[in-house]
């Protein structure tokens, strides 16, 4: 005997969407990179749990040697070389948790989105793309529940994660959404996947990135692509409204509030498991000169907005005198006044998206 559904399952959220559904009656390719961009996507599907190697679950040890916070090379510290090895596994494996659900998350926004985008877009073309798109999201979604399964338990979205979200999902035109997700939330998406990719050595994890981080690729090519297309005949009125779409979806996940819901989860997970909070800051705090040197190195000071974000924006031609800004304004609000002076905005992203993915490992 089956059991009848719940209309609604309990552990649903509804949004309104906001799009008009476009016929194209034309079926001659328009866009040819876009078309190229398509057949690229179909040549590189894979199947998570064919794909990955799930039977070698997570190793522990190494999961812990390669965890940080945030950029924050915290594996590095002497304070946590020196802590206990279940210690060790129980604070990175929550914390990454917490990080790796809000992943989950964006995934499944995500999801909507690139669905949504199959109706919103004008060309036919892109509209192939972004079904191809759709199946890359619902296996992102997949493999980042199942590794989280693996971990410890999946965490409730960030507020700041769940605006932006419902801001896209809720914007009128294609090129709001295509803004909102594929240059602003899945560029940093691309940058943060490709970094965590480069610093982990838990196999299990590393693959899963890879695989994910080439598909971000292709993600972030198609808003490129597309919108560099059409920002050259936008009206000012239309080009200013994406850019400040733009910008307010970039500051949602980056400003101070968003930085707190971070640093008051990791303090929740250092307390849960017996430490006290003010002690370890105490500890990090003396070790922070050292951080900062390797931090330099690695080139870890160009964040994810100001490194990748904005290339993207510039890219793309939504990045005027005016917006830049916005953008040093709020800098400063977040890093203090001489940082944000001096923050250079590279221009350009590479050619090649998928093979910088495994670049600089
Ligand atoms: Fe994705
Ligand atoms: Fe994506």
């Amino acid at each position: 005997m089956t059991t009848a559904l719940p209309e609604r399952p309990p552990t649903t959220d509804e949004v309104e969407v906001g799009l008009n559904a476009v016929f194209n009656w034309n079926y001659s390719g328009e866009v040819e990179q876009l078309r190229t961009l398509y057949a690229n996507a179909l040549d590189r599907q894979w199947i998570a749990m064919r794909d990955l190697d799930w039977e070698q679950g997570i190793d522990r040890e190494r999961f812990s040697k390669t965890f940080s916070i945030g950029g924050f090379p915290v594996q590095k510290t002497r304070w946590w070389q020196n802590l206990d090895p279940d210690l060790r596994w129980k604070i990175s494996s929550q914390s990454s948790a917490f990080l790796l659900s809000n992943f989950l998350h964006g995934e499944q926004g995500a999801l909507l989105v690139a669905s949504e985008l199959v109706n919103a877009v004008p060309d036919m073309d892109a509209k192939f793309y972004a079904a191809t798109q759709t199946v890359d999201e619902a296996r992102h979604v997949e493999v980042f529940a199942e590794y989280i399964r693996l971990l410890d338990e999946v965490n409730p979205i960030m507020a700041p994660l769940k605006r932006l979200l419902d801001a896209t999902i809720a914007s009128e035109g294609w090129m709001h959404k295509a803004v909102g997700m594929n240059v602003v939330i899945e560029g940093l998406a691309l940058h943060v996947f490709r970094d965590m990719r480069n610093t982990t050595e838990e196999p299990l994890l590393k693959q899963l990135l890879t695989r994910v981080s080439r598909d971000e690729a292709r993600h972030t090519a198609y808003g490129v692509k597309y919108l560099s297309h059409v920002t050259g005949t936008l009206d000012d009125r239309t080009r200013a409204e994406l850019e400040d779409f733009a910008f307010e979806a970039a500051r949602m996940l980056i400003d101070s509030r968003g930085g707190s819901t971070m640093r008051d989860a990791m303090l929740a997970v250092w307390a849960r498991n017996g430490l006290d909070p003010q002690g370890v800051f105490v500890e990090l705090a003396a070790e922070r000169e050292k951080m900062a040197a390797e931090l330099q190195r690695t080139g870890g000071v160009h964040g994810p907005v100001s490194g990748f974000v904005i290339p993207t924006l510039k890219t793309v031609g939504l990045f005027s005198e005016r917006i830049e800004g916005h953008f040093r304004s709020m800098f400063a609000a977040n890093f203090g006044e001489e940082r944000a002076r001096q923050l250079e905005f590279k221009d350009g992203l590479p050619d090649d998206l998928e093979a910088w993915v495994e670049s600089g490992a």
